[in-house]
């Protein structure tokens, strides 16, 4: 007689999260990008939806279905992530900056189409905001979470980031493990947190991953007794 109990920790919660790459146009034809996949930041969209957050996801250019529950915007650049990420921010209670936003863009987009000559040529790149970094300045009760995406010393960078950035937590990971990095299905990470913890995961898919790291984060604010 008695109803299932469902548990839905993130229940009445906002959570905003950036997947994939930005891309920074050069001229009509051609930009600047990398190689994410978007697969652990959509991931992380749709464990937080199973849990029942009003999940926003802001997505770069990916080949990926929207995750069930999932509103998704849609953006090109880092300064149009910018723009949307700060859309969502004020009423968000977790921002989850999953996204590989481009570190530099080209100073000017040319209009035309670039024609070649002999020779060599430049491309003047000048920096992005750092998102992140931003919404860490202008914390008020928002969780915030990170990644690194490291090929070297990935725990001395992800602290780093996590201070510099001002953030509760960051997910760390060595992009040169055969299991991790962009791309792959699976991952392997470890979780540092704000108050000074090192939490390492078994690799495993991105989709399981992506749970039991909301699972941990919410176990460590105590949000499962709301
Ligand atoms: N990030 C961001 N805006 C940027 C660059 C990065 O919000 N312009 C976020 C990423 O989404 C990620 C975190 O910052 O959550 C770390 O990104 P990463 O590229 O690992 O670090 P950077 O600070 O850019 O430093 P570097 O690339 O030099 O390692
Ligand atoms: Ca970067």
């Amino acid at each position: 007689h008695f109803a299932k109990k469902v548990d839905l920790p993130l229940k009445g919660k906002k959570v905003v999260v950036t997947a994939g790459p930005t891309r920074e146009r050069i001229d009509p034809v051609r930009y600047i990008s990398n190689f994410s996949s978007g697969k652990m930041g959509y991931a992380m969209a749709e464990a937080a939806a199973a849990m029942g957050a009003t999940t926003v996801l802001i997505s770069g250019p990916v080949d990926l279905p929207v995750p069930a529950g999932v509103q998704r915007i849609p953006v090109e650049s880092a300064a149009d992530m910018l723009d949307a990420v700060l859309t969502h921010y004020e009423d968000a209670s977790i921002v989850i900056k999953s996204a590989a936003v481009a570190d530099y863009k080209p100073k000017d987009q040319h209009p035309q189409k670039m024609k070649k000559n002999d020779g060599e040529t430049q491309i003047e790149l000048v920096r992005t905001t750092d998102i992140l970094k931003t919404l860490g300045e202008r914390k008020k009760n928002q969780l915030l979470v990170g990644f690194a995406a490291e090929t070297n010393d990935a725990l001395a960078y992800g602290q780093s980031k996590l201070n510099k950035k001002n953030l509760d937590y960051i997910i760390v990971n060595d992009v040169t493990d055969p299991a991790g990095g962009f791309g792959n299905d699976t991952n392997v990470v470890t979780l540092l947190t704000h108050t000074g913890q090192s939490i390492a995961f078994e690799a495993m898919q991105k989709r399981e991953l992506a749970k039991i790291l909301l699972q941990t984060i919410i176990k460590e604010e105590g949000l499962h007794t709301n």
